[in-house]
């Protein structure tokens, strides 16, 4: 098989990618190891930056986002059981945030790569790329029992953390930048009216939590707890009940809704970037490259940053021949991966606990005093967390 782009994963990375270069009359293939219901089911953060939401609506896939997701003019952050609103919008000129799962924007690509003749393979097996450092670069895979080989011009590793794009390029080509943290989230959807307008991010001295949500009938819930905590552990009971000592306010103002609970799962929090972000003519985007800690909200919306970039350098290169944009690829996104994973770290510092050091918990309670107290601190937070300009 032949094609221009070739691109592993079908997460909102490489479906976007996708969505874009078809835009622009170019041709790519999307090969995905999962099945299409699982891409499409697969829980995973909600905020969408408002450079996001700009790049979705003006390439077509705004409907469903505006008719269905929920604009937020500011975040709460709530220590020592008071809650103090940051005003986002007025403190970045009317920028917002947009609460729309990321499985949503995932079907809504998907859909889009279908009305318009996408290609996109699920349960594709055995994939390894080679040849990145000829004009001809190849993409073997199994689908359906079958192996084929894909010809291209240009490959997109946009298979995530986990992928094969990263660890196909030779060893002492890339620097990697890890740290990890020593907790992690479990969080819950829950079928129950959300207690509050807006996100409550909140730093307890029993660990972080975070009440955020999906619609009007759906919540969801963040608690800080164990890297390795076993869910099992946790029956529901225990987790409204840690979620209501967490969040609950001195004036007891404050009541959260509890409701069925119909998913929960635990995840590690990691910060991770791979310099650079172009091997040949093998580009990484998204989790691929880089990884966030959720507290920022920001894994998805550096995805997007990424692709979009991507995609001019290739129309670019595809239209008059020229690869300056693609040359700057890795230097332009790492400028802004970096911003991000340094807000993204010090939202984590600022609001998890730990464990026992009282010193880092004074700082804390400190910082937070400083950030809810001072309109130059909130302006730092309320124009990262919207996000810097594209
Ligand atoms: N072959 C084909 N597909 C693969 C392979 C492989 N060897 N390995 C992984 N994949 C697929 C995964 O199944 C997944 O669907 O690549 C896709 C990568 O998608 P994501 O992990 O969602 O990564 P990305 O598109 O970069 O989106 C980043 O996802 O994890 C969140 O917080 C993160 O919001 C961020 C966003
Ligand atoms: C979510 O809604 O899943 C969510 C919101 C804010 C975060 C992380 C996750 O920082």
């Amino acid at each position: 098989m032949r094609t221009q782009v070739g691109i592993v994963g079908a997460g909102p990375a490489g479906l976007l990618l996708s969505h874009l270069l078809h835009l622009e009359g170019i041709r790519s293939v999307v090969l995905e190891a999962r099945s299409r219901e699982y891409v499409e089911q697969r829980v995973r953060a909600g905020v969408l930056e408002q450079g996001t939401v700009e790049l979705l609506t003006d390439t077509g896939l705004g409907d469903r986002l505006h008719r269905e997701g929920l604009v937020h003019h500011g975040v709460e952050l709530r220590f020592e059981g008071e809650g103090h609103r940051i005003d986002l919008s007025a403190l970045t000129g009317g920028r917002t945030i947009t609460i729309y799962g990321q499985q949503e924007v995932v079907k809504d690509l998907i859909a889009a790569r279908e009305r318009d003749g996408g290609d996109i393979r699920f349960e594709v097996e055995d994939v390894a790329v080679d040849g990145l450092k000829t004009d001809r670069p190849t993409i073997a895979f199994t689908h359906d029992g079958e192996h084929g080989t894909l010809e291209c011009d240009v490959i997109a590793g946009c298979d995530g953390f986990h992928g094969i794009c990263r660890p196909s390029i030779p060893a002492g080509e890339l620097t990697e930048y890890d740290r990890t943290y020593p907790f992690g989230w479990l969080g819950i959807l829950a079928r129950a009216a959300p207690s509050s307008d807006e996100l409550i991010y909140v730093n307890h001295p029993r660990g972080f939590a975070l009440s955020s949500l999906r619609s009007p009938e759906i919540v969801r819930l963040y608690l800080q707890c164990e890297p390795d905590e076993d869910v099992d552990r946790w029956s529901d009971e225990r987790i409204w009940e840690e979620l209501h000592t967490r969040l609950a306010t001195t004036d007891g103002d404050y009541e959260l809704t509890e409701g069925p609970i119909f998913e929960k799962g635990v995840a590690a929090l990691r910060s991770f970037v791979v310099e650079p972000m172009q091997y040949g003519r093998l580009f990484l985007a998204g989790d691929a490259a880089h990884i966030v800690p959720a507290t920022g909200a920001k894994g998805l919306n550096l995805a997007v940053a990424d692709v979009r970039r991507l995609s001019e350098g290739l129309v670019q290169l595809f239209g008059s021949g020229r690869s300056d944009l693609l040359e700057d690829y890795s230097r332009a996104c790492l400028r802004r991966v970096w911003r991000v994973q340094h807000f993204s770290w010090w939202m984590t510092s600022m609001l998890h606990r730990f464990g026992d050091d009282r010193y880092q918990h004074k700082l804390q309670i400190s910082e937070l005093e400083y950030v809810t107290s001072s309109t130059a601190a909130a302006t730092t937070l309320a124009e990262n967390y919207v996000g810097l300009p594209l």
